[in-house]
């Protein structure tokens, strides 16, 4: 399919999914959001597709947020199924079932740092810049930036950034918890190539069990989140790949896992 506002590649078992707006910073425009829905949906159903990168085109931004051009003339009701469009595709990458790295090199602002917290890893720059300026706006964070951030980063965080709505830096946001690695700008392509690398190339049945029982466990009691737990553990001996790569460890060799 051919797309508007993102560029798709693939490298390997790596498929990158780029948001290409550079002239408006990527900002999330209701097609983009459409775009992006139909690209993580592809991604969902192409075996061959074992981890996703998330970026944006440009040096200067990830995504620096919404449309704000576009929402300046939003109805409540057209507001309303905007934010409903764009959290459900907040949901669709955390549910993707297959590892999503978002790569930050610039401004991940607004929904555009809802975006790269709706992935499971976040690799940035030192360059990066994250906020939820939202309220500079007259607004609130629309595509999940309340919950997630809270969840991520805790109520202290997730008040002070949201009220505030004061961009912090790479290093301030990797103390939070919100990223999970900061390299020099020249080394973000190769971080995150290797990250996409090595997860692409672990057993996908696995992977998924791990982000199952994290993302449900985490709304949930501990006993329940625990039970998570063990169903996908036994899932697990179901797969070949179980079967793999404990015969490999026994036989002294490099597991080849197949999803399978
Ligand atoms: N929505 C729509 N357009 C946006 C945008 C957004 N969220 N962020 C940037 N743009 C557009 C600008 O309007 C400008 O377009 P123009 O050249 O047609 O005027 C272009 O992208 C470049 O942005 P500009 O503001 O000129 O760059 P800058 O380097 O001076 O500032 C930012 C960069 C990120 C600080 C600034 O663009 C900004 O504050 N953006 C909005 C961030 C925000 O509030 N996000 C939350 C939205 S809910």
């Amino acid at each position: 399919m051919a797309y508007r506002n993102l560029e798709i590649s693939n490298r390997g078992a790596v498929r990158t999914i780029t948001v290409n707006r550079p002239d408006k910073l990527n900002a999330l425009n209701r097609d983009t959001l459409n775009e992006l829905s139909i690209a993580f949906t592809q991604a969902a159903q192409d075996d061959a597709v074992r981890t996703v990168v998330l970026t944006g085109a440009g040096e200067k931004a990830f995504v620096a947020g919404a449309d704000i051009a576009e929402m300046n003339g939003y109805t409540p009701v057209q507001a309303q199924s905007f934010s409903r469009i764009g959290q459900q595709l907040m949901s669709a990458i955390e549910r993707l079932g297959k590892p999503v790295i978002a790569r930050i090199q610039g401004f991940a602002l607004g929904g555009g740092m809802e975006l790269a917290m709706a992935c499971h890893l976040r690799v940035a720059s030192e360059k990066a810049k994250f906020g939820q300026p939202e309220i500079n706006l007259g607004l609130i964070p629309g595509f999940g930036g309340t919950q997630r951030l809270l969840r991520l980063a805790g109520r202290g965080a997730a008040l002070e950034l949201c009220l505030s709505g004061t961009p912090i830096g790479a290093q301030r946001a990797y103390e939070l918890g919100i990223v999970t690695r900061v390299v020099a700008p020249e080394a973000l392509d190769e971080a995150v190539n290797a990250l996409a690398d090595q997860l692409a190339a672990a057993a996908p049945l696995a992977a998924a069990g791990i982000l199952d029982a994290v993302l449900l466990g985490g709304e949930t009691s501990i006993d329940q989140g625990l039970e998570f737990e063990t169903q996908a553990f036994a899932l697990a001996f179901a797969t070949q790949d179980m079967r793999e790569g404990t015969t490999a460890f026994l036989e002294k060799r490099k597991a080849q896992f197949k999803g399978r």
